[in-house]
């Protein structure tokens, strides 16, 4: 299914090793999935929410909230697209509410969003459209950023060695939470994790990307978490890091 202003696309591969319960993406019992707000009103919001919170107490995407007060040059400077190097082509495989696939978008490159939850990617398809009428926004973005319903597992799997292959692919799959943890996650992290789970297929999806991306992959970790593989170079963040794997190792 694609939408009129051609930035959305529907390619939600079935099987191809889909985990049903992320494949699906129901929502999970008790909660919500509700538009705030007049349809039609351009200022209306879709919301997650429980259902025992008040409206519009939800988590939404609302890419205004990024403050890139110096535009490109400031989204060139963060570690998410230095860690890209020169790839110019990019295939956010887990792309959750857009906020690292925006600044990557506004940094210049072209992105190729992924979300397999089907509830996570109406959120961040509501997000983009109204990012897309905001004339600051869309500006930004240029028309950079592409969003895909899909199990970027198979997306990929399915353009690996061909001319639609991306340079590099960025993950930043959802970990289970620590047991220590010493601050609480952001609310929109804790209720996508009840949402959509942890993503146990992180691995996988890793040897995938390898396979695929034609010049890196960029995991995005917590600053403590375990390595999935071992990477030719991380990039410190203050609370995450990015494991940069090359494609000749
Ligand atoms: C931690 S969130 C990503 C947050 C995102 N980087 C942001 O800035 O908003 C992880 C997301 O990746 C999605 N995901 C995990 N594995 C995936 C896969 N194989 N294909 C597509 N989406 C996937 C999950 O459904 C979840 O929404």
């Amino acid at each position: 299914m694609s939408e009129s202003a051609g930035h959305f696309e529907d390619e939600r591969a079935g099987g191809a090793g889909g985990d049903s319960a992320h494949a699906v993406g129901e929502l999970p019992a008790g909660f919500l999935l509700a538009r705030v707000g007049e349809d039609g009103d351009p200022a209306s919001f879709l919301e997650l929410r429980r259902a025992t919170d008040r409206e519009g107490r939800g988590v939404r995407c609302d890419l205004s909230t990024i403050r890139l007060r110096g535009g490109a040059s400031e989204a060139r400077g963060m570690p998410v697209v230095r860690a890209l190097g020169e790839a110019r082509t990019i295939v956010d495989a887990t792309a959750g509410l857009l906020g690292d696939a925006f600044l990557i978008a506004v940094a210049g490159r072209e992105v190729t969003a992924i979300e397999r939850s089907r509830v996570v990617y109406e959120l961040a398809k509501d997000g983009l459209s109204r990012a897309m009428r905001d004339p600051v926004l869309s500006e930004l973005l240029g028309g950079r950023l592409q969003l895909v319903h899909a199990d970027a597992r198979a997306w990929l799997a399915a353009r690996a060695g061909t001319s639609s292959a991306p340079d590099a692919v960025l993950m930043d799959p959802m970990f289970p939470p620590k047991k220590r943890a010493s601050a609480l996650p952001r609310k929109e992290m804790v209720m996508l994790r009840e949402m959509v789970g942890a993503d146990l297929d992180a691995a996988e999806l890793l040897r995938v990307a390898r396979e695929s991306a034609r010049q890196r992959v960029i995991l995005k970790r917590g600053d403590d978490a375990p390595e999935l593989a071992k990477p030719d170079w991380s990039i410190e963040g203050t609370t995450v890091r990015f494991d940069v794997f090359t494609k000749n190792t």
